[in-house]
């Protein structure tokens, strides 16, 4: 994979902030984009993302001509060749944003040259064993429905309320997640008037609510009435950091209430990002019928999963190619999350172009589940409508 060029531009993404798409040419005349996306409840611990503006820079002025006319033998040798560039752990020199880029940029131009499709490539660069996946053949889809905390003007602590349909093929998924987002909008705008329909960052209702737990209150009605209750399970991700004035042991009360009234089956990020002592309780007593994930905890990197680890902090792990920066780095946490006997539930984010990586990579690493916001907004779209197209036509 002889390179050619690698140039970037300034794009915007879904909330209107610029972000950075890169293009690879490789020297056989492969063309391939790829473009980052940006979170807002952010990990403390995350690589270090830089302005688009600098990171357009980087690449057009630094990066590229450092590839020009490079040969790489796989994908694992162009990371570290734009690592040791950086040369920092943080990425902050280039930014991780630059470099993620590039990484996904060079990983298409590969695929495409190969004649494979992306998310082959990306399972065959895993060496992770399909056996892994679990009973179901595909990653669950993890709904946000209704947004809070950071993402929405609501009165929401916690960020995200999701449904994970439970289903065998993606198409039935997304059939069952379309449909509970439907009737949770006409429920909404029944109870609380037709304003109850606007959107929050991820495409989730975002209206005020009787208090944290009235949303699967309403949920749980909503699966009744359209018969659904045995085709979807709820989850929810906390991200407590974000949380003003959070209480362990509040929250901790609010979990098991949660748990046993409403059965869920996720909870992702209860408690503050250095608090690995809260989460190894809620997951040593609920660790077994309920998936403890953490994600600004360990941010999709390995030394801190190590710590959640040795901790006993969670049993599953959200994975943002972005958090970490590039490709190889992020199938190392797969694969220590597998080590680890732990779910892997690769995300999006808040920010999100309409460059559907992720799903490739979800369905490459046989991850248990892909978050993907709601079924709204053309950015997320884009993720479902990537999923159904490898599941039709597997490539
Ligand atoms: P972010 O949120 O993309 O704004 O960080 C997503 C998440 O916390 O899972
Ligand atoms: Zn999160």
């Amino acid at each position: 994979m002889k390179i050619k060029s690698l140039t970037a531009r300034p794009i915007l993404d879904s909330r209107g902030q610029w972000t950075v798409e890169a293009t690879i040419t490789l020297k056989n005349g492969v063309r391939a984009t790829a473009s980052v996306p940006q979170g807002k409840s952010t990990g403390a611990s995350e690589a270090v993302a830089l302005p688009a503006i600098a990171v357009v820079r980087n690449i057009n002025n630094i990066i590229g001509p450092k590839l020009r006319n490079k040969e790489f033998e796989d994908q694992a040798a162009l990371d570290a060749f734009l690592n040791e560039l950086d040369g920092t752990f943080t990425k902050k020199k280039l930014g991780a944003n630059a470099i993620l880029a590039a990484s996904v940029a060079f990983l298409r131009a590969t695929a495409l040259a190969k004649d494979i499709p992306l998310w082959r490539l990306i399972r065959a660069n895993s060496g992770i064993t399909v056996s892994s996946y679990g009973a179901l053949a595909h990653p669950r889809l993890f709904i946000n429905v209704v947004n809070g905390g950071l993402h929405a003007g609501n009165n929401l602590d916690f960020q995200e309320y999701l449904i994970i349909p439970k289903c065998r093929t993606i198409k039935e998924s997304v059939e069952v997640g379309v449909a509970m987002y439907r009737g949770l909008g006409e429920a909404l705008a029944q109870a609380k008037g037709r304003g109850a329909k606007n959107l929050g960052d991820e495409g989730g209702y975002a209206p005020n609510f009787k208090d944290n737990l009235e949303p699967f209150h309403i949920l749980r009605a909503v699966a009744k009435k359209l018969k659904l209750t045995k085709k979807v399970d709820f989850g929810m991700d906390a991200a407590a950091t974000d949380i003003k004035k959070a209480d362990s042991k509040r929250l901790r009360a609010t979990y098991e209430k949660l748990i046993k009234q409403y059965g869920l089956i996720y909870i992702e990020d209860p408690f503050g990002e250095e608090d690995f002592l809260s989460f190894a309780a809620l997951n040593m007593h609920f660790g077994k019928k309920v998936r403890i994930a953490g994600d600004d905890l360990m941010t999709t990197n390995v030394r801190r999963m190590e710590r959640a680890h040795a901790e006993g902090s969670v049993n599953a792990v959200i994975i943002k190619p972005n958090q970490i920066g590039s490709v190889t780095e992020t199938l190392d946490a797969v694969r220590t999350a597998r080590k680890y006997g732990w779910a892997v539930i690769v995300s999006h984010r808040s920010g999100e172009t309409n460059d559907s990586f992720v799903a490739d990579f979800a369905y490459g690493v046989g991850a248990d589940g892909l978050k993907l916001g709601a079924p709204a907004r053309g950015e997320r779209i884009a993720k479902y409508n990537r999923l159904l197209e490898i599941e039709q036509n597997g490539k």
